[in-house]
């Protein structure tokens, strides 16, 4: 299967959207609680409905970015939140967006929807999109990695392979406090 823009553009087409989770999910919420830098620079790839950025842009972040290659999301985004600055909103491939200077990616059910071939790829394309000590933050699942996906899974010890040799602090562990359907199956990131 190959999981290009038709194929993404497709399930949202088709409402096959089952990984939506209808609001900003509580590990990411609580990590930004935290975050007292309100102008900090935040991307959000592969965003979907982007739930977590409305609601960093309403606790006062306001410089979001999100990104993501399917049309739909954004433009309902854009309807839901019309004050969200539309050159904050990226309608793009991940990996053909400039070199940037974030402070935060967010992760949350990106990783695990693309090809598992292209996760080293993700880490430098993350790399490259941070400012020096930016962090990547959020969530990959902890279940086996097949070929059954998306979502594909993975491990703690797979996902260091990816990070380590290029960022100077990997923190993966065990997610406490997700979602119910989730919870048990997910590991908490902190990478910068
Ligand atoms: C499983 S969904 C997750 C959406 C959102 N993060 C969430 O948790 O609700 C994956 C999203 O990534 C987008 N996507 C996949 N590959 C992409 C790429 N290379 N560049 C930008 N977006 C991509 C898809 O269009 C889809 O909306």
């Amino acid at each position: 299967m190959k999981l290009d823009k038709n194929y993404w553009e497709s399930r949202w087409t088709e409402g096959q959207t089952g990984w939506d989770t209808r609001s900003a999910t509580e590990p990411i919420k609580h990590y930004f609680d935290q975050i007292a830098d309100k102008q900090a620079k935040i991307l959000i790839p592969g965003c979907g409905n982007a739930h977590e950025a409305i609601y960093l842009f309403e606790s006062g972040f306001k410089n979001v970015y999100i990104c993501d290659w399917a049309e739909q999301p954004l433009e309902t985004f854009s309807e839901r939140i019309p004050d969200f600055p539309k050159a904050q909103l990226l309608c793009a491939d991940f990996f053909n967006l400039e070199t940037g200077d974030f402070d935060f990616i967010v992760e949350q059910t990106f990783f695990c929807a693309l090809d598992p071939k292209l996760r080293s790829a993700y880490a430098q394309k993350v790399k490259s999109m941070l400012k020096k000590g930016g962090k990547l933050v959020g969530l990959l699942f902890n279940f086996p990695l097949t070929e059954a996906g998306p979502p594909f899974g993975g491990s703690k010890e797979e996902y260091l392979q990816y990070f380590e040799s290029l960022f100077e602090s990997v923190r993966i562990e065990p997610c406490y406090n997700s979602i119910k359907p989730r919870l048990g199956s997910e590991l908490f990131i902190l990478i910068s």
